[in-house]
């Protein structure tokens, strides 16, 4: 009998079409919508490192003249912003069936590090963390950014029991070497790739402005690079592929490089939740044509393993490409 379920990060997940992280998964009816619209799981809406400082700021500006009202304002505010995250938590754990987890956006180690067992507490399957820095100090040393992947693993690992999975950004010197210091850190998945904010300029106001919010297909193609070289180079590490995943074919070709699920969000906010079933459609259809009854059946099989040379693979696809083109 056919049957659609895999494992990911120690969860049992019905399909492997999980919602990403974003506005879509922000309210208990939308995630109660996007279960009953066929999805495996869903990743809440982050809880900010910089939204909470920015709003304590915020109050703290009026709380100036009353010094000790100044810690009372910033602990007040800091809980009431975790508060109703935590209730989105335990609600959307009452109220679906379906994998909650939930999604901390954070850029350095920190006192944030202590929400995660709240997280926990609040009955979140799993804690997907998503590192949004961008490194601009001209004195950092190279590796020190990959550390802090490392370092932010460790401090959440230490507080929580649940599963935590790292959401990676696509600039690093070493993907492959990152994700195995992560594997060997305990990590239980891992998201390759998270998009970051894409800025653009307004030539007509010269000033700096938001580019495209929104993946298109073709992003994919770092994404499956990426998901087949991790998989066949750091075995037993389940992997969550992201980014460009538009077409119904996409998720196969995400499960045929090695991806034990994908993370779908800029489809959802286009086309809306119908996809969904679209994506399981094909997929099972795609599974009977080729005589696959499970997932694990077909995970894999095209990864980066089976290639004798990696890097000759690469070199000579660009040689082929690239180098008789006039
Ligand atoms: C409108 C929007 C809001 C997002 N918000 C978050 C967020 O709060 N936290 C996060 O980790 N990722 C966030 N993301 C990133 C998505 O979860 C996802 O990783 C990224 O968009 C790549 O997937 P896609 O190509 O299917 O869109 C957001 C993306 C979009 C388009």
């Amino acid at each position: 009998m056919q049957t659609l379920q895999t494992k990911y990060a120690g969860l049992t997940l019905r399909n492997p079409i999980i919602i990403g992280s974003s506005g879509l998964t922000n309210t208990v009816d939308k995630i109660k919508e996007l279960e009953r619209a066929g999805a495996g799981a869903v990743v809440l809406k982050s809880l900010f490192e910089e939204q909470i400082l920015m709003q304590s700021e915020h109050l703290l500006k009026e709380a100036e003249s009353y010094p000790e009202a100044y810690d009372y304002v910033r602990e007040y505010v800091k809980s009431n912003d975790i508060k109703s995250y935590i209730d989105l938590i335990s609600d959307a754990k009452k109220y679906t069936s379906i994998p909650i987890i939930a999604s901390i956006n954070c850029y350095e180690k920190g006192s944030w590090a202590d929400f995660a067992q709240r997280i926990e507490f609040a009955g979140a399957d799993a804690i997907e963390i998503n590192i949004l820095k961008i490194s601009t100090d001209i004195e950092e040393k190279p590796g020190e950014y990959e550390q802090l992947h490392i370092d932010i693993l460790k401090e959440v690992k230490s507080k929580v029991k649940i599963p935590v999975t790292l959401k990676l950004g696509q600039r690093f010197s070493n993907i492959v070497g990152v994700v195995n210091q992560l594997k060997a850190n305990q990590v239980d998945g891992v998201v390759l790739f998270n998009r970051f904010y894409q800025p653009d300029i307004d030539i007509h106001k010269m000033q700096f402005t938001s580019g495209t919010v929104f993946s298109c297909s073709s992003d994919f193609s770092n994404t499956i690079r990426w998901i087949g070289i991790v998989s066949g180079k750091v075995p037993n590490l389940n992997l969550a592929a992201s980014t460009g995943i538009h077409e119904p074919e996409t998720v196969i070709k995400a499960i045929l490089a090695g991806a034990s699920a994908v993370e779908i969000c800029s489809i959802l906010y286009q086309h809306g939740n119908g996809i969904i079933s679209q994506m399981l459609t094909v997929l099972e259809e795609w599974m009977t044509e080729h005589g696959f009854s499970s997932i694990d059946a077909f995970k894999g099989i095209l990864n980066f393993k089976n290639v004798p040379d990696q890097s000759y693979y690469e070199r000579v696809q660009f040689m082929k490409y690239f180098s008789n083109r006039d």
